[in-house]
């Protein structure tokens, strides 16, 4: 069924394939645990299999219901965390990296009454199912926010807006799929260049934070950390925000 058609909005799985291995890996050890020999005799080694493959079950399944509670309940409270980071008007400019099928851009959008959200995104399957440009555009249509948002598809390495651009730019789970330092630099720089003064950046992600506090720090914003909660995100994330100096 294309995701297209629906009537709510969907925001999609984050990295399909990921929750997919936690299930068929958690799947398959729990099903050798019950069906193997106690003890498997391998050379001069006694493998006890009940235990070994039972704990390699047990962590990838349990791994697996805690990634679906954050793709189904948790990134909607953690949309809101992000959003909170920042003192809303409704006349600012937002931007979204990485916006995905449109959660944070939705979200940034109807705290807006005269002001605008953007989204920018290669739109790759691999790292949120079902992604494209009309999925996202479909959500926004949902959402009611359609006419206040606009979509980019470009990296978030090289971004077409102008420098001092947006007042607030928010991003989750986005920047670790730049997989090189140097892209990531870059994108990490493009956020900072199309910042305005006093701007806010909140960038929330599993993994390399320190790295884009860093270059933050180092590029003259004002930068602070804050977890998401513990309950909800898997893997726990967290939200570097990042203010640009007047
Ligand atoms: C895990 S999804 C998260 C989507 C959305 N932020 C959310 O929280 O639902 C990561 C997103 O980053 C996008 N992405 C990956 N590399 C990118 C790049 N170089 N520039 C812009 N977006 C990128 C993917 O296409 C995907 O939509």
């Amino acid at each position: 069924m294309s995701t297209v058609s629906m009537t709510k909005p969907d925001y999609g799985i984050d990295a399909p394939k990921v929750l997919r291995n936690f299930f068929v890996f958690g799947t398959l050890a729990l099903v050798l645990a019950l069906v193997l020999p106690k003890t498997l005799h391998l050379g001069p080694v006694a493998l006890k299999t009940h235990p070994t493959f039972g704990w390699i079950a047990g962590c990838c399944l349990v791994e697996g219901f805690l990634y679906l509670l954050y793709v189904k309940v948790g990134k909607f409270g953690h949309r809101d965390f992000i959003l909170g980071m920042h003192r809303w008007r409704g006349d600012e400019q937002v931007l979204d990296v990485g916006c995905g099928r449109g959660l944070l851009l939705a979200g940034a959008a109807k705290k807006l009454a005269t002001g605008h959200a953007t989204g920018i995104d290669i739109w790759s399957n691999e790292d949120m199912g079902g992604n494209s440009e009309a999925a996202t555009l479909h959500n926004l249509e949902l959402e009611d926010v359609v006419s206040r948002c606009t979509l980019v598809s470009q990296g978030a390495q090289a971004m077409p807006f102008a420098d001092a651009s947006f007042d607030v730019v928010v991003s989750n789970l986005c920047l670790h799929n730049l997989y090189d330092r140097p892209t990531r630099k870059k994108a990490l720089l493009e956020i900072v260049r199309v910042l305005k003064p006093g701007g806010v950046a909140a960038i929330s992600d599993y993994k390399l934070t320190g790295e884009y506090a860093e270059a933050f720090a180092k590029a003259g914003l004002n930068v602070e950390r804050k977890w998401g909660s513990i309950l909800t995100t898997f893997p726990p994330l967290l939200v570097v925000i990042a203010r640009k100096p007047e």
